[in-house]
Order: structure tokens, then sequence, then C-alpha cells
């Protein structure tokens, strides 16, 4: 039994936990989820957090046995006072790793620095094209042949920061932005996981304000 014991908590040592932070229906979410299980990363999804109670996504996770919290950004008068409710109910899960995952909130510096390089984000446009809202829309306006999606770490500068992990797709005669999100959302699902894969078995590498992957894995998925 004693045996056991200690083999146990070793193994829950060398368990990375995750915070996954959502505001809709969630799907990259899901599919890290489905991810970990069904490749066996050494990580636990420890908790699924929403700013809306809404968000379709906190059904599946409870369904998962995931545990779920709501910290509703309606509920504060600040960005800051939300950020620090926000901080003290994930540092209660005592994340290796914060994924944003279609969190639609501007981060504060201070929530941003407290997670320096430990806090991913995706968002579905080649960086450093089109930041903030509306990237399909805007990337088909302007006559773009290529989107797609990034994963990179957060900073306090909006959508910046490290590059994991980059996915492009054609743009194609007759697109309309729910068309081209579709498209890109597929590969979302793929580099997402597998970004956060890497960070949890330890595979990316810094070089200076970049990221790299440990054994040169391609940081770029082209469909
Ligand atoms: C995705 O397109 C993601 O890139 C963006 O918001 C969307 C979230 O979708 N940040 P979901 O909630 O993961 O389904």
């Amino acid at each position: 039994m004693r045996g056991r014991g200690t083999r146990h908590s070793a193994d829950s040592t060398l368990m990375k936990k995750l915070v996954i932070l959502i505001s809709g229906r969630g799907s990259n979410m899901e599919a890290i989820v489905k991810a970990c299980a069904a490749e066996g990363w050494p990580a636990q999804v420890a908790a699924v957090i929403s700013n809306r109670p809404d968000a379709g996504g906190l059904a599946f996770a409870a369904a998962h046995g995931i545990a779920t919290a709501v910290v509703d950004h309606k509920a504060f008068a600040s960005r800051e006072d939300f950020d620090a409710e926000l901080m003290r109910v994930i540092d209660g899960f005592a994340p290796d790793l914060v994924v944003l995952a279609g969190f639609m909130r501007i981060l504060t510096p201070g929530f941003t620095a407290h997670y320096a390089r430990r806090l991913l984000n995706i968002h579905p446009s080649l960086l450093p094209a089109f930041t903030g809202l509306h990237t399909h829309e805007r990337a088909i306006e302007m006559g773009c042949k290529l989107a797609g999606a990034t994963v990179h770490f957060v900073t306090a500068e909006l959508d910046h920061g490290a590059i994991v992990m980059q996915a492009a797709v054609p743009v194609l005669a007759g697109d309309d932005a729910a068309a081209l999100s579709a498209r890109v959302l597929k590969l979302e699902h793929q580099i997402y996981p597998r970004s956060v894969r890497w960070f949890v078995e330890d595979a990316l590498v810094w070089d200076g304000d970049r990221v790299f992957h440990r054994d040169g894995a391609p940081q770029l998925l082209l469909s």
C-alpha cells in the first residue's frame, strides 16, 4: 500500500495542470480535453472557467467530470477587479498552464504578467496580421489569398507574443466569413491541442522572445 501511495504521488507531481478559459461554445476546449485523454498527455484539465454563465462549453466540461466555474465580468466595476477575481479562482487550481480558448476579454497587464510564459491563446488569423475582432471578414475584404490561425503565448499587447504554431488555409473564391471561419476552425482543433501537448511535454524552448519545438517539429500546418 505504501509503495502504491508513493508511486501515485510521484506520478501526480509529473502531471501538469491545465485551466482552460472560455466565453462561448468551447470547441477548442473540447478538442484539447479529448486529445489530452486520447493521447494520454502527462496533464489534467483541472478546470474550465467562463466569464459568461451561458457559455455552451461549460456543459461539455461538467459532463466530462471537469470542475467548472463562472466569473461573470458584468459583476465587476473595472477590468482590474475582474482580473483579480479571475486570477484568484484560476490560482485555486494551481495550474501550470492557462489556456485561453475563445475567451473574449481583454486582459490587464497585471494578469498577463502573472501568467507570463504559461498563458496561451488561439487567434483566428495569421498574426501579426489582423489582431482584434472580425479577422475573417477583414481578410476577405483585403483580398487575402491565405488565412489561418495562430497559437501564441500571451503578453500585455493584444494578440502579440511568441508564436507556438500557425495553420494556414487558402481563401477561396466565393468565401464568406462563415465558410472561411469553418475551414480555419478545423485546423485550430489540430494546432491548439498540439501546442498544449508540446507545453506539457516540456518540448517548447525559448530563444529570446521566440519559441521553438525542441526537436524542430514543424510549427506550421498547411491545408
Ligand atoms: C475561435 O475561432 C478562436 O480562434 C477564437 O474564438 C473562437 C472560439 O471558438 N479566439 P470556440 O469557443 O473554441 O469554439
